[in-house]
């Protein structure tokens, strides 16, 4: 059930048996040569999407744009600053908390989110903790990456060994060739294994990863694959957010 295709009566009605929502979060950002910008939102809401309609749950709108400040150095990224991504999540959990939602689970697409919204239940948690006015305890904020779970890491290393790497994997991009598959842009690439390593800010990042890449292979990936991949994260989130919401 999607937010944004509901009714507010439904809503209401919804309430009434849960108090639970999920909540899908990405990135708008270089996904390497061959990988859609919107690949972290893209795939972070289907995913989201396909558990509301295993679960009954309510799924919010995607928070498409994430915290991706070392990508800007290549066109056609956007982030919000930590702080800005803090009170995005912040206000959109209140949000719903003041229509009576208690438990908010985030289906996550972007590892560089990660610890930014995780400051941002902290804020909300202190919040109560400190006794604000006009906040509520007992809100409960989990973030699940989609790529995360056991059985998606297994299916991600049968398929592709050590060239699924850290950033455009090719387990990413072929979700999102699987979901669009008529924006599929395969090609070889050089080299295939893209370098390993750290970066700071986004001109290091692009001195240290040319071509946006960490230690991928997104040539490999394609739309068979994004299947397997796409139903085993929706399985695994499936059954973790039935355990979070009972
Ligand atoms: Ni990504």
């Amino acid at each position: 059930m999607q937010l944004q295709l509901s009714t507010w009566p439904e809503v209401e009605a919804y309430l009434a048996a849960s108090r639970s929502v999920i909540l899908p979060i990405g990135s708008t950002e270089q996904h390497g040569p061959n990988g859609m910008i919107g690949t972290d939102a893209l795939t972070a809401a289907a995913i989201a999407n396909a558990v509301g309609e295993a679960t009954g749950a309510l799924v919010a709108p995607p928070i498409a744009v994430g915290m991706a400040q070392h990508h800007m150095a290549f066109a056609g990224s956007m982030t919000l600053r930590p702080s800005t991504l803090v009170a995005v999540v912040r206000d959109c959990v209140v949000s719903l908390a003041r229509h009576g939602f208690e438990r908010f689970f985030f289906v996550n697409g972007h590892g560089g989110n990660v610890a930014t919204v995780t400051a941002a239940f902290s804020e909300i948690y202190a919040e109560a903790s400190l006794g604000a006015p006009g906040n509520r305890a007992g809100l409960k904020c989990v973030l699940r990456n989609w790529w995360e779970s056991a059985p998606v890491k297994a299916l991600s290393k049968e398929l592709f060994g050590n060239a699924e790497g850290s950033h455009a994997t090719p387990s990413e991009v072929s979700v999102t060739w699987f979901l669009h598959p008529d924006a599929q842009k395969p090609m070889a690439l050089d080299p295939p294994v893209a370098p390993h390593g750290s970066f700071a800010d986004a001109a290091d990042y692009r001195r240290n990863f040319p071509d946006g890449r960490i230690g991928s292979n997104p040539g490999l990936a394609s739309a068979e694959a994004g299947r397997r991949i796409y139903n085993a994260a929706v399985e695994a989130l499936a059954a973790d957010y039935r355990a979070f919401a009972a």
